[in-house]
C-alpha cells in the first residue's frame, strides 16, 4: 500500500532535535527525505502541491518549492508538469536493498553493558567491562581525586603565557609523539632525583595518563586469549585495559609485604607480564618490601618477561621517604614504569608517562603515535616550566603536608565514630583508607544507606578477583578539607546506625 503524507507525522519530524538550526527549507528537505528512507512515504507516493502543504504548514511557499526543488536534485523527487511531484518508483528497488532505515541508536548513559551488534569481539569487550566512571565533583570519599581547589592555577597560568609568547605559533603544530623534550628531561631528572630510577629523557614517554599507559601495554604485551598477571586485589582501571585487549587476567594474591612472589614462581599460567603497585599496593596500600622488589626483578628476568610498576601515588609517603621504585632496582631492563600528574597535579590536565626499557621505546612511541599522535604541546611545554622553576617540588611538599594531616583527621573520625562497623588499615602514605567490614554488615547495604545521605562509599569487594572478596569500603580523603572529613563521617555513622 502506498502511504500518502501525513501532516502530523512530518510537522513531528521538523520537530526532531537534529534539525534545529537548520533553516527552514533545509528542516522540509531533511524530513521528507527522512520520511521516505524510513518507508513512511512509499515510492510511487504522490506529494501535495507545494502551495497546499505551504498553506498546510503556515510557511511561504517558496520555503516549500526550495525543499521540494532539492529533494529532486538529489533524486528523491520526481516532478512532473501537470501531474505533480512523486517519490520516484525507482527508489523501490534500491530501498528493499539497503532496507528502511533503523531507528536511531542512543547511547547508553553509563547503564549496564548490554550488546551492540556488529561489534568486534574486542569491542564487545571494551562494552562489556563497563568502561571507568569517573567522579566529576568533590565529593566524600572519591577514591583518586586530590585537592584541586587551592591549586596554584595562577602560577600556571603565568607559564603558560610565557610559553605562548616564547614559542609562538610553534606550538601549535603537531608535536613529537614521544613527548616535547623539555618536559622528557624534566621527568627523568625527577624520578631520578625523587624516585631512585634509573632512566634518560631518551626512555620517557609522555602520554595523557596511567590508563594510556596501560592501554598501550594491553596492546603491545599481551596477546588475546594470553595471561597476564595482576596483584589479587588490585586495581580495576588496569584490569580493565586488559580485558579490553581480550587478555586473561590472572590474580597473585597481595599480604602485608605486597604481591606474593611466590606465588608468581608457582604460576603455570605462562605469563611473562606482572602489573603491580610497589609503593603502595592499590587498594591496601602496603608496601612491596625489598625482598619481593629484587624477587620480582629476578622472575621477569628468567621469564624473559616484563614489569608494569604502576607509581600513581608514592609522592605522598608520610612515613619518611617512599621506597625507591622497582625500575631503578632493575638491572636487566625488565620495568615499564607508570606514573601519572593527575594525583601530584590535578586529573583535569590528563598528563602521565611511562619510563620505557631502551628495546621497547620505538613501539611504544609507534602505538602512540597511532592512537592519538601527541600530548598538546602547551601543555607539555607549560609542564615542564613549572617541574623547571620548582613549583613542582613545592606543590608536592605542601600536599603531602596536606593529606598527612588529612589523613589523621580521617583515622581519628573512622576510630571515634565507626569503630563498630570497619577496621580501617593505616597505610603508610597514599589518598585512600582501606576499611574492612566487621561481621553483621553488608558492603551492598552500607552503600546504599550512604547514598542516602550523599556520602558516596567506593566498595572494596569489587577489586579482587575470584570469589574470596573481602567486603569493606576504599574512602578517599585527600580532596576533602577536615571539616568536610568530620561531617561525612558523622553523616555516615548515624544513617548506617539509624
Ligand atoms: C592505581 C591507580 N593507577 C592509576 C590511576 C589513574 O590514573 P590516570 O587518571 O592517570 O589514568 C588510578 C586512579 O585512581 C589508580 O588508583
Amino acid at each position: 500500500m502506498k502511504s500518502s503524507l501525513e501532516l502530523d507525522t512530518l510537522r513531528m519530524r521538523l520537530n526532531d532535535a537534529d534539525l534545529q538550526g537548520l533553516d527552514l527549507h533545509q528542516r522540509i528537505q531533511r524530513a521528507l527525505r527522512a520520511l521516505i528512507l524510513d518507508g513512511a512515504l512509499q515510492p510511487g507516493v504522490r506529494l501535495p502541491a507545494t502551495r497546499t502543504l505551504a498553506a498546510s504548514l503556515g510557511m511561504a511557499r517558496d520555503t516549500v518549492e526550495n525543499a521540494y526543488l532539492q529533494l529532486q536534485r538529489d533524486g528523491f523527487l520526481i516532478r512532473r508538469k501537470g501531474s505533480g511531484s512523486y517519490v520516484p518508483d525507482t527508489l523501490g528497488a534500491e530501498l528493499r536493498r539497503t532496507g528502511p532505515k533503523q531507528p536511531r541508536a542512543r547511547l547508553p548513559k553509563h547503564g549496564p553493558s548490554g550488546s551492540a551488534g556488529g561489534l568486534s569481539r574486542r569491542g564487545q569487550a571494551i562494552l562489556d567491562s563497563g568502561g571507568i566512571s569517573d567522579q566529576m565533583v568533590i565529593k566524600a570519599f572519591a577514591t583518586g581525586l586530590p585537592e584541586t581547589r587551592t591549586f596554584p592555577t595562577g602560577v600556571w597560568e603565568r607559564l603558560q603565557r610565557q610559553v605562548l609568547r616564547d614559542h609562538r605559533t610553534q606550538v601549535l603544530l603537531h608535536g613529537d609523539p614521544q613527548g616535547a623534550e623539555p618536559l622528557r628531561r624534566e621527568i627523568a631528572t625527577y624520578l631520578n632525583l625523587e624516585r631512585g630510577a634509573k632512566v634518560t629523557p631518551e626512555q620517557i614517554l609522555v602520554l595523557s595518563s596511567t590508563r594510556q599507559a596501560l592501554f598501550l601495554c594491553a596492546q603491545l604485551l599481551v596477546d588475546a586469549g594470553k595471561p597476564i598477571l595482576m596483584e589479587n586485589p588490585g586495581y580495576f582501571g588496569a584490569r580493565k585495559a586488559f580485558e579490553s585487549a581480550e587478555a586473561r587476567v590472572v590474580p597473585i594474591g597481595v599480604d602485608s609485604q605486597g604481591i606474593l612472589t611466590e606465588q608468581l614462581w608457582a604460576d603455570r599460567s605462562g605469563a611473562n607480564c606482572v602489573y603491580v603497585t610497589p609503593s603502595h599496593q592499590y587498594p591496601t596500600g602496603v608496601t612491596l618490601s625489598l625482598a619481593r622488589r629484587l624477587e620480582l626483578i629476578n622472575w621477569a628476568a628468567q621469564r624473559g618477561g616484563w614489569i608494569i610498576e604502576d607509581d600513581y601515588d608514592s609522592e605522598f609517603h608520610y612515613d619518611g621517604l617512599p621506597t625507591a621504585c622497582v625500575q631503578g632496582l632493575d638491572r636487566h631492563h625488565r620495568t615499564l614504569y607508570v606514573g601519572t600528574f593527575g594525583k601530584t597535579l590535578y586529573p583535569g590536565l590528563r598528563m602521565g608517562y611511562m619510563a620505557l626499557p631502551p628495546e621497547l621505546v620505538g613501539a611504544f612511541t609507534r602505538a602512540r603515535s597511532i592512537l592519538d599522535g601527541h600530548t598538546p604541546q602547551t601543555r607539555q611545554l607549560t609542564l615542564a616550566r613549572f617541574m623547571g622553576d620548582g613549583h613542582y617540588g613545592t606543590h608536592i611538599r605542601a600536599m603531602r603536608k596536606l593529606y598527612a594531616t588529612r589523613q589523621a583527621v580521617m583515622l581519628d573520625a573512622l576510630d571515634a565514630c565507626l569503630g563498630e562497623v570497619v577496621t580501617p588499615l593505616r597505610p603508610p602514605g597514599g589518598m585512600q583508607i582501606p576499611c574492612f567490614l566487621k561481621a553483621g554488615w553488608s558492603e551492598a547495604q552500607t552503600i546504599r544507606q550512604a547514598a542516602g545521605v550523599g556520602v558516596h562509599l567506593p566498595g572494596l569487594s569489587r577489586l579482587y578477583l575470584g570469589e574470596d572478596k573481602q567486603p569493606g569500603w576504599l574512602l578517599g580523603y585527600a580532596c576533602l578539607t577536615e571539616h568536610e572529613i568530620e561531617t561525612a563521617i558523622l553523616a555516615l555513622a548515624r544513617a548506617l546506625k539509624a
